[in-house]
């Protein structure tokens, strides 16, 4: 048993978690047990690291320092002030604490909140005559506290600001698909960078710019800061060694085809600067990445060999048009799509049930996936030339898988 393997918890979307297992496993981690919405896993604190630094698909690594049953709040404080907490961070670290609770007995979360804090600060008051300061907004130290039924889970945030964040989007009042879910779209569609890869709604150019980097291979954390940084005993060195050796596997040779366009030109152009920001200037040049401004319903095949489509188009919750005029003119998307993209798979990420219908096409497959709070489908169609025409009202219920 190797002593040096610490217990951590990662955040990860629903139905990306065994996408998430597989990067573990390249990674060389081999113990983990994957649950809904996360994945436990043993590791060392450089393999840490390195997760944080390649996870295409978590939300956030965090590191369990401590389990105990509870009923009260002092209960709680107790067990948070008997961790060792200057093994973890020294006193002059800003803190945030934040609580979660499902099941729990315990009336307010607040309180819960206020005790943890207390704890801690107690604990280093105790130790020094110093206790952090509390930093709602941009903290050193994230810790984090999950109340079950019965029992009280601490851990320390080794990610710091959310993994979806990989360093290059610049803070724009607009509502883009956050970067893991995007990666998380191309892993459940398969896509690998040899295929031709086409967004007719690239809005920002989210998916994009994602297959991109994967296809270059660019670490998705190289551009970002990570909570572990403020941890005591932080191996810098190590980190350091390991950001070059990202760096020097960046392979800008990938024979890529990605292209996206997007009905607003303003939209277009800032995808271009996304795409910019995040490093991917030489391809834009070379044009193995494009961006235009085109109607979907006119929109052309990027390649003569079929690729796949992967998308996001509008829906009555996220924007105007309203419902009614995205239901036809997905209709007329569809047509479109019939009559150039034979061959093509294509996939689409929708919060409307009714897509398939409003589309006349049958799903060849149906992934449920969180888009933040909102419950969507991504749906599969494949585009063999009138073959997969809907047959009108016999199949009216979709079966959720
Ligand atoms: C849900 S957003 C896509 C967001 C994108 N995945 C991102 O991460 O930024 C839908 C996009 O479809 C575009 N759109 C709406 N109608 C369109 C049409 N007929 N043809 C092409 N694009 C359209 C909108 O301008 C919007 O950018």
């Amino acid at each position: 048993m190797n002593t040096l393997l610490k217990p951590f918890y990662a955040v990860i979307p629903l139905s990306l978690e065994e996408l998430f297992a597989e990067e573990l496993k390249k990674l060389g981690i081999e113990k983990f047990r994957v649950q809904k919405g996360g994945c436990w896993f043993g590791a060392e604190m450089n393999q840490m690291m390195k997760v944080n630094l390649w996870t295409r698909y978590a939300s956030r690594i965090l590191l369990k320092l401590s389990e105990s049953p509870y009923r009260s709040e002092d209960d709680i404080y107790r067990q948070v002030k008997a961790i060792k907490w200057e093994q973890y961070f020294k006193s002059r670290n800003s803190i945030k604490v934040e609580v979660s609770a499902r099941h729990s007995p315990l009336r307010s979360l607040n309180f819960a909140t206020l005790r943890v804090k207390d704890a801690v600060c107690d604990y280093f008051t105790d130790q020094d005559g110093e206790r952090p300061d509390v930093d709602k907004h941009n903290p050193d130290i994230q810790i984090y506290v999950h109340l079950n039924e019965k029992s009280c889970i601490v851990y320390l945030d080794t990610s710091g600001e959310s993994l979806f964040k990989r360093g290059w989007r610049e803070a724009k009042g607009e509502a883009p698909l956050k970067e893991n879910l995007a990666a998380g779209l191309l892993g459940l569609a398969g896509w690998e960078p040899s295929i031709a890869l086409q967004d007719p709604f690239c809005g920002s150019g989210t998916i994009l710019i994602e297959a991109a980097t994967i296809a270059a291979n660019i670490a998705p954390g190289i551009n970002r800061r990570f909570g572990f940084e403020k941890f005591v005993g932080f191996d810098s060195n190590a980190w350091q060694q390991m950001k070059k050796e990202a760096r020097m596997a960046v392979n800008w040779d990938a024979d890529v085809n990605i292209s996206g366009s997007d009905i607003s030109t303003l939209i277009v152009d800032r995808a271009g600067k996304n795409a910019e920001l995040a490093g991917l200037g030489r391809w834009l040049s070379e044009g193995k990445l494009r961006f235009s401004a085109c109607d979907a319903r006119e929109v052309l095949p990027s390649s003569e060999t079929p690729g796949l489509i992967v998308a996001n188009p509008p829906y009555g919750e996220q924007s105007n048009p309203k419902s009614a005029s995205v239901a036809s003119m997905m209709k007329d998307v569809a047509d479109n799509l019939k009559h150039h993209f034979a061959g093509w798979t294509v996939w689409m990420l929708t919060s409307d049930r009714m897509l398939p219908r409003q589309m006349r096409l049958s799903e060849s497959r149906k992934i449920v996936f969180f888009n933040g709070p909102l419950e969507c489908r991504f749906f599969r169609f494949n585009m063999t030339a009138g073959s997969n025409r809907r047959k009108e009202d016999t199949k009216t219920q979709d079966s959720v898988n």
